[in-house]
């Protein structure tokens, strides 16, 4: 049997006659031209840097010099039109890449800063260097449309793969692959924003601030060093005998081929796609039939079909969009007869040039037909907006919701034998029977999971909803208690229970001794204890969830003020969790867990005005007589108002457990708070130990980084103390825990997901590398 090497050679030598033999340095003064020495080839001659036939002419490029396919992987100037066999690439003496041609003119083939030499790896890499030997630029950073195996696509906006106009011409076409800073890999037409609207595919999951790769197997995945998300499955060929590219296709999507060395006569084969997954069709790439038109996906292939009234701009190329039927450019021509069609099922990028609130659709079919300027209307909730042409990303819609969007389109006709001609108005009529045919498949075709890009991310919301049934069998206010009662109460203040974070809790009964209530005496009264008692009866008045305390009182007297609550016999989490006598099973720790963030969640979420509750800590959860865990002491916490979403504030809450952006200045702060707290405080409860340890060896006194370290070296055992737990779940939990105290606030779940996550029903999404920074390793300033 050949070895590779052997057969690259072998290969390059049959087929790549004209260029230079695999040097692996390039020096300035070297030149290539289309026809004599016309590529530099890497040390095995697979690869190859220089011309290549395009159209008539020639490209510069990265290609397969090593296969019969000559395939391209990279262009230079890849917009700019073929080059004639005239032209010169001159690696010049002061170290530029350019090409000559005969008159003279110089175009640049890529920008750096003066080079030194130049080389074709044999990774498909063409890299260029300075006099220190460094890489200054590489075409792997700067790619078209391919990534190669051992290239990544890093979480750039700006550098993304876009595909080309067609196999054989690299010129830059009409969709692209973005490396999302939120670790999805996700497919965008070009020319749109990066918005939920446009993206048409996403990968399932996302790795923050992950980068996509291909390795020698075939293996596409996402990482951020910490975190892997597998996008296709390794292919475990044998190093070298199989070649890999993934490629940005015009049909919209990506494609991962492989390519077998060793077979004679070899070919590219697909060996994943997007549209391998259930639910994706061939017409999911939003604008794929271009504009004015729409695709069909009831077939196998790419079916077009113009909206009506108008026509294909290129008979022979469907995909390249529609225009009018008629070129009257004065709406009020004289023999021509304007009419709107309502178009059912479809809808288009809605851009209006104008809004007005209309009542009724015949309404806004009117006001676009008195609009010389109005090519088509969008009607929806009495919201009337005109557009003109084109009519960009022209979708039929999955919804079939009862306040859906209308569409009006302006159609013209000839009038002198419009009456007796009536071809055209049957054709619309079969167009629009087709139409619903279609959207009756594609309803069904939804069903079964088509709305991949919201459903995925925000599956199974029920699920949510089943933590927080109120009990309504005491449902009425905290009642006003005077201080002499509450003297009675608790017996004169005897019996302290704890110290909260600014008051002493007494225990007491009511109800004739019937029930035992938890009496919070707050301390001093300065201005801010004042607004702290009135925020915690604020919030805590309005809140009413199974697993936040309940209010059962309060005292505002003179001086005094004073709380009362349902008492929990249990004490606080960190009781439970922090003595060795009363520590819980493991399956109930995931239980108080999942309780926590249903109250956390119920915060953030499910009131009015959200509340930031900012002090999440084991000592602020209490376990009533079940062990159930609820939320309490909320004199920090932050309401709010249902438009906002951070405020700015002074630091909050307990060292060890506040999130690092506390000590940002003039950073507000978001939910994501109490999230990162949330995630302390579920370390916490997996290993049953404080935060911050210093009886612990040094490197396993603080919790967060030697959760971090452990997850790290696989050693998640070391966390449990070897107590036997369910791997897979403990693995879960501290992938939630270390992705919840993530340094980025924006890059944190949100309570919700992680309700989802702790409870199995969503994948857990992978945090970021070191950007945990821990609060430890930055000038920490304390304020208890
Ligand atoms: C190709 O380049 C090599 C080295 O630069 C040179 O020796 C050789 O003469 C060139 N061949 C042609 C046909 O120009
Ligand atoms: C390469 O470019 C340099 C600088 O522009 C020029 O002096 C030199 O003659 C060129 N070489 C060839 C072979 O055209
Ligand atoms: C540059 O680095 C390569 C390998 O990294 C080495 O082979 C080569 O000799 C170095 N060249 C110089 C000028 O240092
Ligand atoms: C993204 O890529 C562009 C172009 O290569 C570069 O200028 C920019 O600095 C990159 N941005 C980040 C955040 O790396
Ligand atoms: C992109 O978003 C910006 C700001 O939201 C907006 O001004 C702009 O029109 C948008 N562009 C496109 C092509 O939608
Ligand atoms: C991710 O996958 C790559 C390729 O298989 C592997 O080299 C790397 O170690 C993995 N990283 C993690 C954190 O699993
Ligand atoms: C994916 O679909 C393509 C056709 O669209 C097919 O050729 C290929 O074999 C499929 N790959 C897998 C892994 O199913
Ligand atoms: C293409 O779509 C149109 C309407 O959507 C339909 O009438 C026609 O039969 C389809 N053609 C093919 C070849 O599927
Ligand atoms: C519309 O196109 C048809 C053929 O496709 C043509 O017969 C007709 O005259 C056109 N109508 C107008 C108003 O241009
Ligand atoms: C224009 O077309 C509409 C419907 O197609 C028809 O009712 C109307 O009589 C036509 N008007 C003229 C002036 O032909
Ligand atoms: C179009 O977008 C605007 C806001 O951008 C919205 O008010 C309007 O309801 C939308 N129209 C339709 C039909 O969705
Ligand atoms: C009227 O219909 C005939 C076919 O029945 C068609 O050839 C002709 O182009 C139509 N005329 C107009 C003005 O649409």
């Amino acid at each position: 049997m050949m070895t590779p090497v052997f057969l690259f050679f072998l290969l390059s030598s049959i087929f790549t006659v004209n260029a230079q033999q695999g040097q692996s340095i390039v020096k300035p003064g070297s030149i290539l031209t289309p026809t004599t020495n016309s590529s530099w080839l890497s040390p095995s001659g697979l690869y190859a840097f220089g011309f290549y036939k395009q159209g008539n002419g020639y490209a510069v490029g990265v290609f397969l010099a090593g296969i019969p396919q000559k395939t391209v992987v990279w262009t230079a100037n890849r917009d700019n039109p073929p080059v004639s066999t005239q032209v010169t690439l001159n690696f010049t003496s002061d170290g530029r890449l350019v090409l000559q041609s005969a008159q003279g003119t110089e175009t640049s083939v890529a920008n750096f800063d003066p080079a030194s030499s130049a080389s074709m790896l044999d990774t498909g890499n063409f890299v260029v260097y300075n006099s220190d030997n460094q890489s200054i630029w590489e075409s792997f950073q700067n790619p078209t449309d391919t990534l190669l195996p051992t290239q990544r696509l890093l979480p750039n906006d700006s550098v993304v793969l876009k595909s080309s106009v067609s196999e054989s011409n690299q010129s830059t076409g009409r969709f692209r692959a973005v490396m999302q800073q939120d670790g999805y890999v996700a497919l965008y037409p070009v020319g749109t924003n990066l918005t939920l609207e446009y993206g048409y595919w996403s990968t399932s999951n996302g790795v923050p601030n992950g980068n996509l790769n291909l390795d020698d197997q075939g293996l596409l995945y996402v990482t951020n060093s910490i975190f892997n998300l597998t996008v296709s499955q390794s292919r475990n060929s044998a190093k070298g005998t199989v070649l890999y590219r993934l490629r940005m296709e015009d049909d919209g999507f990506l494609r991962l081929y492989s390519y077998n060395l060793q077979e004679q006569n070899g070919s590219w084969s697909i060996i994943w796609s997007p549209l391998n997954e259930t639910g994706v069709n061939i017409c999911f790439p939003r604008g794929l039939c271009g504009v004015n038109a729409f695709c069909d996906p009831g077939g196998n292939d790419i079916n077009c079909t113009c909206l009506p009234g108008f026509v294909f701009i290129d008979e022979s190329k469907r995909t390249s969009g529609c225009e009018r039927n008629s070129t009257t450019e004065n709406c009020n021509e004289k023999g021509m007869n304007t009419t709107m069609e309502e178009v059912s099922g479809i809808i288009w990028e809605n851009l209006t040039y104008n809004r007005s609130v209309l009542l009724t659709k015949q309404d806004c079919n009117d006001a676009c037909l008195q609009d010389c300027s109005c090519e088509a209307a969008l009607f929806n909730d009495e919201v009337c907006g005109k557009q003109k042409l084109p009519l960009r990303f022209v979708n039929i819609k999955i919804s079939n919701d009862p306040k859906e969007t209308l569409a009006f389109i302006k159609v013209r006709t000839s009038t002198p034998s419009s009456d007796g001609n009536v071809t055209k108005k049957k054709g619309l009529e079969i167009l629009i029977i087709g139409v619903s045919l279609v959207i009756f498949a594609f309803i069904v075709l939804a069903i079964s999971g088509i709305a991949i890009y919201r459903s995925r991310i925000f599956a199974n919301e029920n699920i949510l909803n089943t933590g927080n049934i109120v009990l309504s069998d005491e449902d009425v206010g905290p009642r006003s208690f005077t201080y002499i009662e509450l003297e009675k109460i608790t017996n004169g203040f005897k019996e302290e229970l704890g110290r909260g974070s600014f008051g002493i809790v007494y225990k007491g009964t009511i109800e004739n001794g019937q029930k035992i209530v938890a009496v919070k005496k707050l301390e001093r009264l300065l201005v801010d204890r004042e607004r702290e008692f009135q925020t915690e009866m604020k919030v805590i008045g309005r809140t009413h969830h199974k697993n936040l305390i309940r209010l059962l009182g309060y005292c505002h007297d003179g001086p005094n003020r004073l709380l009362v609550y349902e008492y929990m016999c249990n004490g606080s989490l960190a009781d439970v969790l922090f003595k060795p006598e009363k520590k819980p099973s493991w399956d109930e720790r995931m239980g108080i867990a999942c309780n926590i963030a249903r109250g956390i969640f119920y915060l953030h979420e499910e009131c009015v005005e959200k509340i930031i509750h900012c002090d999440i800590k084991p000592q602020n959860i209490l376990m009533d007589e079940n062990r159930c865990a609820k939320i309490s002491d909320f004199g920090l916490a932050k309401l709010l108002k249902p438009d906002q979403s951070k405020i700015s504030t002074g630091i909050r809450g307990t060292r060890g457990y506040v999130a690092p952006e506390w000590h940002q200045l003039k950073c507000p702060v978001t939910v994501k708070v109490d999230v990162y707290s949330f995630g302390i405080v579920l370390l916490e409860i997996i290993s049953c130990r404080r935060c911050v340890d210093s009886n612990l060896p040094e490197e396993e006194a603080i919790l967060e980084e030697w959760s971090y370290r452990c997850f790290e070296c696989g050693e998640l055992g070391k966390l449990v103390n070897d107590e036997e737990v369910e791997m897979r779940q403990l693995e879960r939990m501290v992938k939630v825990a270390l992705w919840c105290i993530l340094y980025d606030p924006s890059l944190r779940p949100s309570m919700k997901k992680v309700l989802l996550m702790l409870e199995g029903t969503a994948d857990i999404p992978v945090p970021s590398n070191r950007s945990f920074v821990s609060q430890y390793d930055q000038g920490f300033e304390e304020n208890e």
